[in-house]
């Protein structure tokens, strides 16, 4: 059924449930930090959508730069209205959107590239996905940090619809497909506005899921000389707590979200 919300409720229901860019930004500053002891400043968001990070990436000093590539231009128009708009001229000059495509973007080196929401699951072959990661290789400086996530976990394989109450706003996250074959499989995003209207398939993905050794290899492959991944620290209730450290065992709980970070 065709979703009735607006695009600016569309996009802002999206924002609300499933991104923190402020969060984002600072995780990627503090690790580039602590890998190479100074500061990043120039930064490429993959896969923009609204180019929230971006627009978060270029508030944090007059040095700081950001490129937001995406190819669909509803979800840059919505993050021009929504955080361009809302950058001081000076800002808005350190940040440009290109309605461009991942694997051949015009974009200069950068220091950082991210590719957030596991947007790049939609490379489904190993050939295309070590490609992209090639790229991304390339277009890094001799300083530089690729930062992606990934979720797995049992559950995450399960045909489930998970819930989120947030102000006014319900947010569910459907696994309408998995093949544990292929790992093909088929997400949905579902909102219900403050009124009670549920608003189904508002988002959907056709994406392989990945795992992290496949992905560990590929960066390693791709040229990356190391990565590192971050697991969710617990808090009081045994639910993930928001943040983030490296390591390198964990336990395989129900469903979990994680940061790779892959240095040049
Ligand atoms: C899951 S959304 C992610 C939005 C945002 N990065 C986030 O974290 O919420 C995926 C976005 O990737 C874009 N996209 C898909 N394939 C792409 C490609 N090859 N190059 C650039 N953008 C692409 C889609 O248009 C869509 O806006």
């Amino acid at each position: 059924m065709k979703s009735a919300l607006t695009l600016e409720q569309k996009y802002d229901f999206y924002e609300r449930s499933v991104q923190n860019a402020d969060s984002e930004v600072s995780f990627m500053n503090d690790e580039y930090q602590r890998f190479y002891g100074h500061a990043p400043y120039t930064m490429r968001e993959d896969f923009c959508g609204t180019g929230a990070i971006s627009c978060a990436w270029v508030q944090q000093s007059k040095d700081c730069e950001a490129y937001g590539i995406d190819l669909d231009p509803e979800p840059i128009r919505m993050g021009q209205q929504r955080h361009f708009a809302k950058l001081t001229k000076a800002q808005q000059q350190r940040m440009r959107y290109l309605q461009e495509n991942v694997l051949k973007t015009s974009a200069p080196k950068v220091e950082v590239v991210c590719a957030f929401n596991f947007s790049y699951w939609i490379f489904k072959k190993r050939s295309e996905l070590l490609r992209y990661f090639k790229s991304v290789r390339k277009s890094l400086t001799k300083q530089g940090v690729f930062f992606l996530d990934i979720f797995a976990g049992p559950e995450s394989q399960k045909l489930i619809t998970d819930t989120k109450k947030l102000k006014g706003l319900t947010y569910y996250w459907e696994c309408q497909h998995f093949n544990p074959l292929t790992h093909d499989c088929t997400f949905a995003i579902h909102f219900k506005d403050a009124k009670g209207k549920k608003h189904d398939n508002v988002f959907t993905y056709h994406w392989r899921m990945w795992t992290m050794p496949e992905l560990r290899d590929l960066l390693v492959e791709a040229g990356f000389s190391k990565t590192v991944v971050y697991w969710e620290g617990d808090d009081e209730d045994g639910n993930g707590n928001g943040e983030f450290a490296p390591a390198d065992d964990a336990l395989n709980c129900d469903a979990w979200v994680s940061y790779i970070a892959a240095l040049t």
